[in-house]
């Protein structure tokens, strides 16, 4: 696999994922099977793409399907300027390039056997989405504990994968949280910020790691309210976001201190982020 190179990839299904339309997924199939083995070998949750529309340009997007749910590979992509706008146009047929999937995403065999507290806000849920269809599956599911998610959008309209969320409230094994920002009517579950849902429900960290992936601005609310519960600096994960360009290490866009957020992340434990300077 030439991670520089960018594999040809074919749009099968295009999502409407919120009610204003700024949210979209796009479930992408390999052009050539070579190109979806080496992929799949190499897919963890968390990881991300560089997704280029040829001729317009590219750009970096978390991973938002299981392997399990393959051949397809999933991203969900928030229309907030000219190359998302012109993703947002592709239908289904529409040819696309994809290099990855890069960076480390979340570490699966060092979360095993711990309970999980996964928490996201906006878009960036799209990784923790796929680290629960990931966690969730049959035979995965046994590897992992009690299983807590807490998600926010701005309101009702906004939130993703309603279907599959709705569906997450009838099972016995996790226990779902879903917020949003002020009460609307119909809505019966949380009102209010991640970070005060978070307090609020106090997951317990006796043998828990907490996995949060938002907006900037909620990251850094909740992280405190987290360590204040008691969840050592070493089991908080977080996924940063920064300007990356080659994705692969080698262009130097990304680079916090020493550490590249491109290669070395982008997830990355809270211990790991205090020793890093703190521009991020
Ligand atoms: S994006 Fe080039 S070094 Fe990270």
């Amino acid at each position: 696999m030439n991670l520089y190179q960018p594999m040809p990839m074919r749009v099968e299904r295009v999502i409407n994922e919120t009610s204003d339309l700024t949210l979209k997924s796009f479930e992408l199939t390999f052009e050539n099977k070579t190109d979806q083995k080496a992929f799949f070998e190499k897919y963890n949750p968390g990881q991300f793409c560089q997704f280029s529309v040829f001729g317009k340009g590219e750009a970096p997007f978390g991973i938002a399907s299981a392997a399990w749910e393959g051949p397809f590979v999933r991203f969900t992509v928030q229309n907030v300027g000219s190359l998302t706008q012109t993703i947002h146009n592709l239908q289904p047929g529409d040819l696309v390039g994809v290099r990855g999937p890069l960076g480390n995403g979340f570490p699966l065999d060092k979360l095993k056997g711990r309970n999980l507290v996964i928490i996201g806000g906006g878009c960036a849920f799209s990784t923790l989405y796929a680290l629960t269809k990931h966690i969730m599956y049959k035979e995965h599911r046994k590897d992992y504990g009690q299983l807590t998610i807490v998600y926010g959008a701005r309101n009702s309209g906004l939130c993703l994968y309603k279907a599959d969320i709705e569906s997450w409230y009838d099972r016995s094994d996790m226990v779902i949280h879903q917020a949003i920002d002020v009460p609307e009517e119909g809505w019966d579950h949380h009102v209010g910020y991640v970070p005060d849902v978070v307090k609020k429900v106090a997951p317990a960290p006796k043998n828990t790691s907490a996995i949060v992936c938002g907006p900037p601005i909620m990251t850094k609310f909740t992280l405190p309210i987290l360590s204040e519960l008691g969840f050592p600096p070493k089991e908080i994960y977080t996924s940063l976001e920064k300007r990356m360009k080659c994705g692969v290490g080698k262009c130097g866009r990304c680079n916090i201190g020493s550490k590249y957020v491109c290669k070395d992340g982008p997830v990355f434990t809270l211990a790991e982020l205090n020793d890093l300077p703190q521009d991020i």
